[in-house]
């Protein structure tokens, strides 16, 4: 059946206008027949097209080029991922979290294959010696160098970006290092990304880059920003970027812990202010993360773990209990509690199948894959002050001592340690079960 233009603007509600205007901007989608005295003739699938044309652009603030991009990808895929079939690059890949995500993925995952991709060659030899050559491919690169970037992800499907300078002191002390680095860094992830065809890419972020006070936490805000505004440079690219953000890792390197376990054997723990608290996760944990997130995504999101809380004098007690405690006063660019979600990220925000996702406010995102995700009571933030889930010393005391090495730890009994907590009542909520 075929439809005058008036029926059809009388069915969608719109003037004629509108509709000769939407089909001159969406040939490909609607193209109605012509009469032989040139009158228009529109069929189901064009009124239908037009609908879909309407609910984009009707009174919301979207550009042509945005629907159209819309329109012609349709969501992105979302749900599990297949990750046999997957090439995936992490930069980083030599760090904690890097070494970590390479072992949980060759034990659980089998992907066709995983580029390393970071400067040292050392960190890198030492790695080919653990986990071997079959299925890692070595790329000594900087994140400061987009050419590079670009030959390494030839192939890939996947992007893991970890590469950071993260210690607060070293970033303090060179400020544009860090800015090259995590900054600029970030931008030629996206370009080598969208050129290359990468489908979707994950960046990891900090509770420091929330509020920051320190450049460290500056630098990665704007890496923040820069993915999720990398979405909209991708124009018609499928490429997707999204953030994953959490607080301490445990036994990660230059942490807490190995300090403590460092002065531990003089008799004295330094503490900076005895109020402080810290989020705090297992690896386990951040890899876990970091998959959901590539299965969930749509391109824009933060997503962050609801992840128990601890004071760091308690920490000190479980590390040390015979040792004395000196308080030497709080650093320049140190928070005495850490935050992850602030009240105006809250309003954007859903509880979803155990950790919260932060949407973009961007006019082109749409919400389909969250619709069951809870909203969040006005005024929420999640503050490692207020968190609803403590870690008390005997906790802590287990997670140190069972974990400390943690990136030798076989996984099964990282997994063992953090069910142990789960029926102890102390709930992580990373989704495990998803994987
Ligand atoms: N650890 C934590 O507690 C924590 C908490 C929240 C978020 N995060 C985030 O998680 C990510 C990974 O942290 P991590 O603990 O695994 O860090 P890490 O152990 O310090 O590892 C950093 C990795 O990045 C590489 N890298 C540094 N600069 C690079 C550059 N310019 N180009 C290429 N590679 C570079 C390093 O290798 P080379 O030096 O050989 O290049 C190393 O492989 C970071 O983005 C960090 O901000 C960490």
């Amino acid at each position: 059946m075929l439809y005058r233009i008036q029926k059809v603007g009388e069915k969608l509600e719109v003037p004629r206008s509108t509709i000769r205007y939407w089909e001159k901007e969406f040939p490909q989608l609607v193209n109605p027949k012509r009469t032989n005295g040139g009158q228009r003739r529109y069929s189901e699938q064009d009124i239908n097209n037009l609908q879909k044309i309407k609910n984009l652009l009707h009174h919301k603030k979207r550009t042509i080029d945005q629907a159209r991009i819309i329109l012609k990808q349709g969501n992105v895929d979302v749900g599990k991922i297949d990750w046999t079939k997957q090439s995936i690059l992490i930069t980083g890949g030599t760090g904690s979290f890097g070494k970590y995500f390479c072992k949980i993925m060759l034990e659980k995952y089998h992907p066709k294959v995983i580029r390393i991709y970071s400067r040292d060659e050392l960190k890198q030899h030492e790695m080919r010696q653990k986990f071997g050559e079959e299925k890692l491919r070595y790329f000594i690169g900087d994140v400061r160098d987009v050419e590079r970037l670009k030959r390494a992800m030839e192939g890939v499907d996947i992007v893991v970006h970890a590469a950071a300078l993260k210690q607060v002191p070293a970033c303090e002390y060179n400020p544009l290092e860090a800015v090259k680095t995590n900054i600029y860094g970030a931008q030629n992830i996206i370009d080598a990304a969208i050129d290359i065809g990468v489908k979707k890419v994950v960046a990891l972020s900090t509770d420091k880059a929330v509020n920051p006070v320190n450049l460290y936490g500056a630098t990665k805000l704007c890496s923040d920003k820069i993915f999720i505004h990398g979405n909209s440079y991708a124009g018609q690219k499928r490429t997707r970027f999204s953030c994953v953000r959490y607080g301490n890792v445990i036994g990660s390197r230059g942490s807490v812990i190995p300090l403590f376990m460092q002065q531990k054997k003089n008799g004295r723990i330094t503490i900076t202010d005895e109020r402080m608290t810290r989020f705090w996760l297992t690896l386990d944990q951040a890899v876990y993360l970091v998959t959901n997130a590539f299965c969930l995504m749509q391109g824009g999101e933060i997503f962050v773990p609801k992840i128990p809380s601890m004071k760091v004098t308690d920490l000190a007690k479980a590390i040390a209990p015979e040792c004395e405690i000196e308080i030497i006063g709080i650093r320049p660019g140190e928070k005495i509690h850490e935050v992850l979600i602030t009240e105006e990220d809250g309003r954007n925000t859903v509880a979803y199948n155990g950790i919260y996702v932060i949407m973009p406010n961007l006019s082109w995102w749409e919400r389909q894959n969250y619709k069951t995700g809870q909203r969040l009571p006005e005024g929420f933030v999640y503050t490692s002050n207020t968190n609803d889930t403590w870690l008390n010393v005997e906790d802590l005391r287990r997670i140190v001592y069972e974990s400390y090495t943690v990136e030798e730890a076989p996984a099964s009994r990282l997994l063992s340690t953090i069910h142990q907590l789960e029926e102890s009542k102390i709930h992580y909520h990373c989704n495990l079960a998803a994987n």
